[in-house]
């Protein structure tokens, strides 16, 4: 039996719609859950207590990333050494694709595809690139502008639907996925300036300092700002470009159009 962990959230949703219609066996875990439903256990990667993973052979571990270095890593870790003790065959892991290296998040990830490659466990690592949504949310026009300081490279985001069809191409066979990194950044590549093009609206990005002092007023968790920040900075300095991605081997159909998912995200204000 498959578990997939991290229920309640936007990629762990589409993992388990999709495993429901491709009649996998699985089971949700979530820390939102107090109940002990028979498909939705409690699973909180905080308190080892509730990590039950009994009769799952699969753990598809979606990473619980928003929060400081210490606590996710703690967290991967008590879900990692759960998995080891109580026999669970192969892991994956949504980790952070490799253009993703210079993002302040990425040391996390990386940590535990380190801990994941030194367990026990058969694994399969799927290194996500940045959701289109996201990038469409974070250049959420200003006054009728996008200020955001995604400068002008190009970036290579990928559909966050896309991601989930790939685990479910996994998690239908894993161990012919076994030890085994995923690039899943996007295939088609654009730049901010592409985007605002698409939605109709100018982009004029603010400097990098302008944006910090910006977060700074506004209601965020002290690890919030430093994460935005290394979003704009990495994609104005080239790096969230992707040349070759391994998207296509998991896909059955060709990816989305994330240029077109990324307006749509602006356009509808989210
Ligand atoms: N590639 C990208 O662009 C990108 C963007 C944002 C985030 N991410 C990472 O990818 C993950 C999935 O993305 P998403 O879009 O589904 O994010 P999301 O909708 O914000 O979901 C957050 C996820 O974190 C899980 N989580 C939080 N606290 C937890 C805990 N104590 N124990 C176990 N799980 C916990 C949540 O599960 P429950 O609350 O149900 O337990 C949920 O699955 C995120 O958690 C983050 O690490 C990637």
């Amino acid at each position: 039996m498959i578990m997939i962990t991290g229920g309640s959230g936007q990629l762990s949703s589409l993992v388990a719609q999709k495993a429901a219609v491709a009649g996998l066996p699985f089971v949700t875990g979530s820390s939102t859950v107090s109940d002990g439903a028979p498909d939705r256990r409690r699973i909180d990667f905080d308190d080892p207590a509730t990590l039950d993973f009994s009769g799952v052979s699969t753990l598809f571990l979606v990473s619980a990333g928003y929060a400081e270095d210490d606590v996710v890593m703690a967290r991967h870790e008590n879900a990692i050494a759960a998995a080891e003790a109580q026999g669970v065959k192969h892991l994956i892991y949504t980790s952070l694709s490799a253009t993703g290296d210079h993002l302040a998040f990425a040391l996390a990830h990386r940590w535990t595809e380190r801990r994941l490659k030194q367990s026990g466990l058969s694994w399969t690592v799927l290194r996500n690139g940045l959701y289109a949504e996201l990038i469409g949310t974070l250049a959420a026009p200003v006054d009728g502008v996008i200020r955001a300081p995604f400068g002008s490279a190009l970036i290579s985001p990928v559909a966050r639907e896309d991601l989930a069809e790939a685990a479910i191409t996994v998690l239908t066979a894993p161990e012919q996925h076994a030890d085994t990194v995923y690039e899943l950044a996007g295939k088609g590549s654009w730049s901010i300036a592409d985007l605002a093009g698409r939605v109709g609206i100018p982009y004029a990005p603010a400097a990098l300092e302008t944006t910090r002092q910006s977060l700074s007023s506004m209601p965020l968790l002290p690890f919030q700002p430093p994460m935005l920040m290394s979003i704009y900075a990495a994609a104005a300095a080239g790096f969230l470009e992707s040349r070759s991605t391994d998207l296509g081997k998991l896909l059955q159909t060709a990816p989305r159009d994330t240029l077109a998912l990324a307006a749509a995200a602006i356009r509808s204000g989210t």
